[in-house]
This record gives structure tokens, C-alpha cells and sequence, in this order.
């Protein structure tokens, strides 16, 4: 009779458990409406959008750039805008951390495997910029550009 009890207090306990779980999960989503997106590693080249990696017109003057930062290239590894565009760039990683910098532009990104790193940024100035990695990720660290052009 007695372990009918305590298998209640048990069962009992394990509900509240869980509703304090729940409770903990629902008060961390409501307050943090801009969380960080995640995405596995592994299924970075079968996830959109970084199965297609690209640029992507998604208004006038307004664009999208879905990139991959690997060992030890961008893909794409050349985005070219008009003058005046707003790019929101959207980077990850497969592999290792990785950096994504636009020299003489606001665009200094850290790329993390499993996030995907946001940024918006516009382009009034015509410029033809090296995209370079300023996170050591290995051998061919030196040799990790892409090209980015606004015309
Ligand atoms: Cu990628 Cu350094």
C-alpha cells in the first residue's frame, strides 16, 4: 500500500518536473524573440537555404546573399551588386569557425559551425573588395577569398 504512495509522489513529481521544464522553455522563447538560428554542420549543404548557395534578388535594390564558408573557400565566391543595394547577408559554416570580412565596409562577420550568422548592410559606393577569412580555420587560412564588387 505504502509503494502505491510513493509511486504516486513519483509520478507527481515527474509532472511537476516537467511543467517547470515547459514553463522554463516557454518564458525563454517569449523573451528572446531574436534568438540565435541554428543549423547542424552536417546538413548544411541539404538545408535551405544553403543548399543553394547564392544571390538573391528580393526587391528592388535589395538582396540576399546565402553563403557557405568552408575549408578554405566562400560559395558563392563572387557576389556582385548594383550601387544603392541593401544586402542581408546569411553565413555558416560546415566545418570550422571562420571569419567574413568586407575590408573598408561594416561587414566583419564571424562564421560558427551550427549558426548561422546575420547581417545587413548597404552599398552606396562602387567598390571591388576582397571578401577575406580573419579567423585562422587551417592550412589554406592564406589562400580563403572570394570577391565582392559593387558596381
Ligand atoms: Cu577560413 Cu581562415
Amino acid at each position: 500500500r505504502s509503494e502505491r504512495i510513493w509511486l504516486m509522489i513519483g509520478g507527481a513529481s515527474l509532472v511537476v518536473f516537467f511543467a517547470i521544464i515547459l514553463l522554463m522553455a516557454l518564458v525563454w522563447g517569449f523573451h528572446n524573440p531574436g534568438q540565435m538560428k541554428t543549423i547542424a554542420p552536417d546538413a548544411v549543404r541539404t538545408t535551405p537555404p544553403f543548399d543553394k548557395p547564392g544571390l538573391y534578388q528580393v526587391g528592388p535594390n535589395e538582396y540576399r546573399a546565402v553563403m557557405i564558408a568552408q575549408m578554405f573557400m566562400y560559395q558563392p565566391n563572387n557576389v556582385t551588386v548594383p550601387a544603392g543595394s541593401t544586402v542581408h547577408f546569411e553565413v555558416t559554416s560546415p566545418d570550422v569557425v571562420h571569419g567574413f570580412e568586407i575590408p573598408g565596409t561594416n561587414v566583419n562577420l564571424m562564421v560558427v559551425p551550427g549558426h548561422i550568422t546575420e547581417y545587413t548592410a548597404t552599398f552606396r559606393n562602387k567598390m571591388d573588395r576582397v571578401i577575406v577569412c580573419n579567423e585562422y580555420c587551417g592550412s589554406g587560412h592564406q589562400v580563403m577569398l572570394g570577391r565582392f564588387v559593387v558596381q
